[in-house]
């Protein structure tokens, strides 16, 4: 029979939505099918037709609900076709499970009854049975490629390792905070904020017009927040959307995406939390390449057939750690010439970071110490003479460039003071001078945009086909 636990919860979900045909029907998604090690009866599937082969004495169905990157073989007898049975229809199956003589599965589904319960336009319909596009077409249709192999492989990855983020923070004992999306603060100090109006009017004439009594922007990273709770928690993190109006069209920015950041309280070392950065990729993807290796190989296969190997050698290897100083150095002995002239204060661009890598034999590269005048208010003054830098990081990776950015913050009450004095924003941030009045610790942390990570590890070169609705500029659609 099924596994316990399977047969269990399928039982449960059963009784809560009896088949009007079959009241006693199990239902199983095509995941539950396959993974039942013996015959049974009177099983139900439910989910959209990818192949549909009629041969004069038997009917062949492939059907597939998302979870599972096989589809679940249907056989029946051919006077179970319908019309309107076609690739992309919403189907019900109901049958036996039977043992499968094909070796690529255990057990196929032996169809009693099947019902087409939304019928696919296939003329209208922009994909076609067995067929592959470049992720290109795909993005034509964001409210329909889902359907797609490869779409359907991507979220499910997207999935697991949104799953394997979380688990790698709780089993490190750190805390999970819901750090908020609309803020008064400007985090990065980049002035790429979306301001936030009410479609109505709220404001009476005299009254404040700001719905919050103070101008209101989308978060565009929840750091400032999580060092709140490094006040009280030793490690915290935090996994959710961000925004910048950044007006960049590149493969590897969005408007809306999602961030990983942590902070890490008692810490006076960037090393540790270089090796945050470290220990979860290698992990959170090591987790990911064992749950879903049929959706990543789809990629490694048909859309970046380098990746394999190279997120292998990432795997493998220790990340290398450069000063942004060396980076310079080792930009302006390069052979290339860059379209930006690299210069010790400038910021690196993609090319320099593209080449750094390279550089370094196609492995992480962290670039430590950066220029004082190119960073945040909040990194800690590294005090180092006339080319004065502050305690940042950024992890650099193959093909997408910069993955990570994090420092340690400036906790010298004195040294924040005065910074935020020069740049006039003593007043916005007086409760963050506040944390270090009251048990204030040396701490730091990181922010990973999740979907460069996504990007890195299956070799997909642009960002947009990594999430599921893309928002950039000039575009936001659905
Ligand atoms: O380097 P960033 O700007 O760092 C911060 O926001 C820090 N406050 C994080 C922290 O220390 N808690 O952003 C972090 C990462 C980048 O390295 C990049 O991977 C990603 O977020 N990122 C973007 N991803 C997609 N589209 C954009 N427009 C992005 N901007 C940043
Ligand atoms: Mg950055």
């Amino acid at each position: 029979m099924f596994g316990a636990r399977c047969l269990l919860r399928a039982l449960r979900r059963c009784s809560s939505a009896p088949c009007p045909k079959h009241p006693q029907a199990v239902r199983l998604s095509v995941r539950e099918a396959q993974e039942a090690q013996e015959a049974a009866a009177d099983v139900k599937v439910q989910g959209w037709v990818r192949s549909v082969r009629s041969h004069k004495e038997v009917l062949f169905l492939h059907i597939n609900d998302g979870s599972s990157f096989e589809s679940l073989q249907v056989v029946g007898d051919p006077s179970l076709e319908k019309r309107d049975l076609t690739f992309g229809s919403a189907v019900e199956v109901q049958g036996k499970l039977v043992k499968s003589l094909h070796r690529k599965q255990n057990v196929e589904l032996k169809a009693e009854n099947i019902r087409v319960v939304g019928p696919c336009d296939n003329l209208a319909f922009p994909f076609k049975p067995r067929e592959r596009q470049p992720l290109e077409y795909y993005r034509q249709f964001p409210h329909l490629r889902c359907r797609t192999n490869t779409l359907n492989a991507l979220l499910r990855v997207r999935s697991e390792a949104t799953a394997a983020i979380h688990s790698f923070f709780k089993d490190n004992g750190y805390v999970h905070i819901h750090t908020p999306i609309i803020t008064s603060n400007d985090c990065e100090g980049a002035g790429e904020l979306f301001q936030l109006r009410t479609s109505n009017k709220v404001s009476e004439p005299g009254e404040n017009p700001h719905f919050f009594d103070v101008p209101a922007f989308l978060t565009v990273s929840g750091q400032l927040h999580l060092e709140v709770m490094a006040g009280a928690f030793t490690h915290v993190f935090t996994f959710g959307p961000t925004f910048r109006a950044e007006k960049s069209q590149s493969r590897r920015h969005l408007a809306e995406f999602y961030m990983v950041e942590a902070e890490i309280s008692f810490t006076e070392s960037l090393q540790d939390i270089i090796q945050v950065i470290e220990d979860l990729f290698k992990t959170a993807t090591s987790i990911v390449l064992s749950k879903c290796p049929h959706d990543v190989e789809l990629f490694h296969k048909y859309v970046s057939p380098a990746q394999k190997g190279r997120l292998e050698q990432m795997l493998k290897n220790k990340f290398i750690i450069i000063s942004y100083t060396e980076a310079v150095e080792i930009l302006k002995q390069a052979p290339e010439t860059f379209t930006f002239q690299p210069e010790w204060g400038s910021d690196l661009q993609t090319e320099h970071e593209k080449y750094l890598v390279k550089h370094c034999g196609e492995v992480p590269v962290f670039v430590i110490n950066y220029p004082y005048n190119l960073k945040p208010f909040y990194m800690r003054d590294n005090e180092d003479g006339p080319q004065r830098t502050v305690a940042a990081v950024d992890l650099l990776v193959p093909g997408i460039g910069e993955l990570c950015g994090g420092s340690l913050r400036e906790e010298r009450r004195d040294f924040l003071q005065s910074r935020l004095e020069r740049l006039g924003l003593t007043h916005a941030y007086h409760w963050y001078l506040d944390l270090r009045q009251f048990g204030s610790t040396p701490h730091g942390g990181f922010g990973m945009g999740f979907e460069r990570y996504l990007q890195c590890i299956l070799g997909v070169d642009n960002i947009k086909d990594v999430i599921p609705f893309p928002r950039f500029p000039h575009s936001c659609l659905l």
